[in-house]
């Protein structure tokens, strides 16, 4: 496998994980009660209009480079406890900001230099949802 198909590989993996989290925020924002559920609904819902952008951009990326982008979501679990909601959601955005750093690099060294940036972006973007999930997290 040539170094761009391993990249597209990589980018779809990302795609997958994007359209499982806005499908995850989704089903957690309907399953949020009282009144930290409130607060835990209104940042996921934030957090879904940027996840969107993400699979937006992917996409459009995945075929410019050639590839076919994935509209298949990663399984999620769904625990009932708010507590465990959001443990699983600052593990998979901590895990998105690796994959994110990872594929950041690969684009670098094929000289795809605007992709290499805005994959950065885009794990700043995850670094911050796991900031404002870690928040509510401590208060829990
Ligand atoms: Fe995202
Ligand atoms: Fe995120």
């Amino acid at each position: 496998m040539s170094d761009k198909d391993k990249l597209i590989q990589g980018l779809n993996h990302d795609l997958a994980a994007e359209w499982g989290t806005i499908m995850r925020y989704t089903y957690q924002s309907g399953k949020s009660f009282g009144i930290a559920g409130a607060e835990i609904r209104e940042i996921l819902n934030k957090e879904i209009s940027d996840e969107i952008g993400h699979v937006k951009y992917l996409t459009d990326v995945i075929v410019d480079l050639g590839g076919e982008p994935t509209t298949e979501p990663d399984k999620f679990a769904k625990p009932e406890n708010l507590k465990e909601m959001l443990e699983l959601d600052l593990q998979m955005e901590t895990q998105d900001v690796e994959n994110y750093k990872n594929h950041a690099g690969m684009a670098e060294e094929l000289g795809e230099v605007e992709l290499k940036v805005k994959l950065e972006e885009i794990a700043s973007d995850e670094k911050r949802h796991a900031r404002e999930i870690r928040r509510i997290l401590k208060g829990l």
